[in-house]
């Protein structure tokens, strides 16, 4: 890891975490109490945990009681860089004084961070739109794919998150409350090979999962199918990891059929898995790829790119908006992509994420209620189940143990029986191993108390 990094990185191990007071102390169920009134629908992480945060810095979050947690979250897989990161600050500083928003008229900013962009990303994805939130990327991408194809069907995966308007809803799983899909999207089971929908074991299966998408084509779609949106891990659905062949495989498949690959990286971009983009570690080049979260390490900045393949049929297509690609949002996007581009950065993330591997590995061994362990880079997960045997997820065990380990100062994303563990990319060995330890003793308690 590059100096710059490991400066803005560093941090006392032995100062953290410092909780003071039990959280979420006085002044946080103060702050909660008044927005309760007016606010209902918190994320599962927050409404778990109500802790008001007052600052952050580096790998750090800061309370309002004085509290000080290590972040293993990167709220959720977005302060890539940690917080504050000073690199972004100050483009954002210089931005914010000079040129807030002129619509989509380009500004030099904006010219640099696309040619920066095209540069770094795989295959011919010679083509950007700029949004600002990585559901709007994700309708950009579904509009893309029906005008260059003229079809209007989807394919998306058990246990997908592709956001929360109508489109990405519609690809994703979706609740009572959200209502049916939008006409013409239809998922098939995604390759998680843990609890497999059916019931085959890899290799043996050959991944029949990817087979049963052509069925899926004709049986459950009118052979209209745009294209199939794919998260190359599911990061929502409990970082759910396809075997190494699965990706290609599905690209394979598309290019046979005529049907765009779409792969959805707001969640896997800007190094959050060792690479740059997730999809450079099986070397499949995507039709259209969407970028966000990281991208622009805390602002909203989100991108869809598109095939030189495909350009010529972008009729009709609008990539305006009122704040997509605004000088404040090109500048962080861009101190982002230099950030990651710093030497010695993604092998660190590489190694970072092989250490806690091999950590959770030993918590696994020893304790029980793990059943599934799972990791890549900075992108790792730890299911936990009422049996090995049968597999069963235990949902109340994984509330348990969240909750346990952010009252001892580790700020982590739940998931049910999966707990999420995505922390900044530049963080120590030496914190990541303190957050492991404290979340192996939050495991520990919890056993306990279940009678193990
Ligand atoms: C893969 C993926 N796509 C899209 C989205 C939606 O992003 P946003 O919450 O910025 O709208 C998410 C959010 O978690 C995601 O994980």
């Amino acid at each position: 890891m590059s100096n710059y990094h490991a400066e803005w990185a560093s941090v006392d191990v032995n100062r953290v975490p410092n909780i003071k007071v039990k959280p979420p102390g006085p002044k946080s169920k103060a702050i909660q109490e008044r927005t309760d009134k007016y606010v209902q629908g918190y994320s599962s992480q927050v409404r778990r945990f109500k802790v008001a945060f007052e600052s952050g810095h580096g790998v750090i979050l800061r309370d309002v009681d004085g509290n000080e947690y290590i972040d293993f979250s990167s709220g959720v897989f977005i302060t890539n860089f940690g917080h504050c990161n000073p690199r972004v600050t100050e483009q954002l500083v210089k931005y914010a004084g000079k040129l807030q928003n002129c619509h989509d008229f380009n500004t030099e900013i904006k010219t640099r961070l696309i040619e920066k962009l095209v540069e770094i990303t795989p295959g011919d994805l010679n083509n950007v739109q700029l949004w600002c939130e990585g559901s709007k990327c994700v309708e950009a991408g579904m509009n893309i794919a029906r005008a260059a194809t003229g079809k209007y069907e989807f394919i998306s995966f058990y246990n997908d998150m592709h956001g929360k308007t109508l489109g990405g809803m519609s690809l994703t799983t979706m609740t009572r409350i959200s209502g049916p899909r939008a006409a013409g999207c239809f998922r098939v089971p995604f390759a998680n090979c843990y609890h497999c929908s059916f019931r085959l074991t890899y290799p043996q299966c050959s991944l029949h999962c990817v087979d049963f998408i052509r069925e899926a084509v004709k049986e459950l779609a009118t052979r209209e199918v745009a294209a199939i949106v794919v998260e190359p891990i599911q990061g929502w659905g409990g970082s759910v990891f396809p075997p190494d062949n699965w990706l290609p495989k599905v690209r394979k498949l598309c290019s046979e059929l005529g049907i765009l690959l779409f792969v959805d990286e707001v969640l896997t971009c800007q190094g959050r898995t060792g690479k740059i983009f997730c999809v450079e570690h099986w070397n499949v080049e995507p039709d259209i790829l969407t970028l966000g979260k990281g991208f622009g390490n805390g602002f909203p900045v989100t991108a869809t790119l598109y095939s030189d393949k495909i350009k010529d049929r972008m009729e009709g297509v609008s990539s305006a908006s009122s704040y997509g690609g605004n000088p404040m949002a090109c500048a962080a996007a861009l101190a982002c992509l230099e950030a990651v581009q710093e030497p010695g950065l993604m092998e660190h993330v590489t190694e970072l994420g092989e250490f806690m591997l091999d950590k959770m590995r030993k918590i696994m061994d020893i304790h029980p209620l793990v059943g599934h362990i799972r990791g890549k880079g900075c992108l790792l997960g730890i299911e936990l189940v009422k049996d090995r045997e049968t597999r069963e997820p235990f949902e109340e065990a994984g509330w348990m143990v969240y909750s346990k380990a952010f009252e001892k100062g580790v700020v982590w994303i739940p998931s049910k029986a999966s707990l999420r563990l995505a922390p900044p990319l530049i963080m120590s060995r030496e914190v990541a191993g303190k957050a492991l330890d404290i979340i192996e003793e939050a495991i520990g308690e919890v056993e306990h108390e279940l009678g193990y």
